[in-house]
């Protein structure tokens, strides 16, 4: 089944650096590396050939009975670049699954201490954090969650960093930074001090608003209140991590380190499903020296084949300086990105770092009143600029959950400043046949 019954979507035949060629010889430009993922484009032969590698050697030696050299290799070049104490990596098969294992790993912390009470986790509206129930239940992406509602445990959400919608007039970045983190304070006494378990948020939001980074400071403050009331941060890097924002973990920009963080997309670049979830070795010592299990698992987790080309995939980043690439790339793509769209009447905010860059689409932008959902704005614009060759990830309800559109540019750290140039040509052709398609 794809992803809609109705759509035809054109087969996809083989990769060229940043673009994918179609079976009838088209070119698409990846703008966006599907949602955040093709960070070294498409035809990278060494991460090929490592997981062609790993196949003739063997495929499948299941992770109950074996560990491999490329799983430890991968684990320990991870923990050794990541910050503060997160020393332990839990491979699994994707984003979702990372998430997941992050939240039972906390509870079982937890329970272990002997602090069974603590079961909350407090996340942010208009976040996302993948879609098993657990994961969904914890995101705050409105359209996402809304069928599958009375499935979801209860979670509580606090207000995201949103500057270009939530900052009031008269107060600093600094000042709206902090009264947005001092609401998890609240929330955890709210909820009851010896009842939270965990607060679960992106650094930089993705599908959800649009590569939208905290204002600095926020973070720290983050912080400081986890640390006072004995919470742990988990630290969702499954879209903005693995050198996306210009540094191998997001949160290095906000000089903190989380309890836990989640990584998937770029880990594998697309050319595994490969997903992880680091933890402090305080957690994960606790787990060991209590009932020695972690009570969690999945068959294909630590995949052979995976976390070689998860290895591949960083070897790749490391030989090639990929990681300032995106870092200095970004911000020849944030200068385009500027020009182009710095006036048009209908983009309100251009935000992100390095190679994660988000443009919100406004009906008016001194008042930043959105397009009508029925306009589609965000959909359409998808299949315009695919049928002008070029791959964008533009979602909607960016506002308030339900109004507004934004799209995602996060190419291949590999893009060149011509391909920037084109991505941005056909960008702005395609949001301008959109809306004029449809005027509202
Ligand atoms: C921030 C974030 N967390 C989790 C996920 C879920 O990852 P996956 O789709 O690999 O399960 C996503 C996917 O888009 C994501 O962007």
């Amino acid at each position: 089944m794809g992803r809609r019954g109705h759509e035809h979507a054109p087969f996809a035949a083989s990769g060229d650096g940043c673009f994918i060629v179609d079976t009838e010889g088209r070119r698409y430009l990846d703008a966006s590396g599907g949602p955040a993922v093709s960070c070294l484009g498409h035809s990278n032969r060494t991460v090929a050939a490592a997981v062609a590698a790993q196949l003739d050697a063997i495929a499948f030696p299941y992770s109950g009975f074996f560990t491999t050299e490329a799983a430890e290799e991968l684990a320990r070049r991870l923990a050794a670049a990541a910050p503060g104490r997160l020393d332990r990596v839990y491979f699994v098969s994707g984003g979702s699954e990372a998430v997941e294992s992050a939240i039972k790993a906390a509870r079982q912390y937890f329970v272990e201490r002997g602090d069974p009470r603590r079961r909350h986790v407090i996340a942010r509206r208009q976040s996302y954090h993948g879609n098993t129930l657990g994961a969904l239940a914890a995101g705050g992406n409105v359209a996402r969650r809304a069928p599958y509602h009375p499935l979801l445990v209860e979670n509580s959400h606090i207000a995201p960093c949103y500057e270009y919608r939530h900052r009031c007039e008269d107060e600093t970045s600094e000042a709206y930074g902090r009264r947005v983190a001092d609401e998890l304070e609240a929330e955890i006494v709210r909820l009851g001090r010896d009842t939270v378990m965990a607060f679960l948020v992106e650094p930089v939001v993705g599908a959800t608003l649009g590569a939208v980074p905290a204002v600095d400071g926020y973070f720290r403050r983050i912080r400081e209140i986890c640390d006072r009331h004995g919470i742990l941060l988990i630290l969702d890097e499954v879209m903005c991590g693995m050198g996306r924002t210009g540094t191998l973990f997001a949160s290095e920009h906000d000089g903190i380190a989380p309890d836990i963080v989640c990584l998937a997309k770029g880990l594998g670049a697309g050319y595994q499903p490969l997903g992880a979830m680091i933890c402090t070795d305080i957690i994960h010592d606790t787990i060991l020296d209590g009932s020695g299990f972690f009570q969690h698992g999945h068959t294909y987790q630590g995949h052979p084949m995976a976390v070689a080309a998860g290895l591949a995939v960083l070897d790749e980043l490391t030989r090639h300086d990929l990681i300032e690439r995106a870092a200095t790339m970004g911000r020849v793509l944030e200068d385009h990105l500027r020009e182009r769209f710095g006036d048009h009447p209908n983009v309100g905010d251009i935000r992100g770092r390095g190679m994660f860059w988000g443009l919100e689409f406004v009906a008016d932008r001194d008042t930043k009143e959105p397009f009508a959902p029925e306009a589609q704005v965000a959909a359409r614009l998808k299949d315009v600029a695919q049928a002008n060759g070029l791959l964008c990830y533009p979602s909607a309800g960016t506002a308030d959950g339900a109004r507004g559109d934004h799209v995602i540019i996060a190419p291949p750290y590999i893009i060149t400043e011509s391909e920037i140039e084109l991505a941005c040509d056909l960008l702005a052709r395609s949001l301008d046949e959109t809306l004029t398609a449809n005027p509202v």
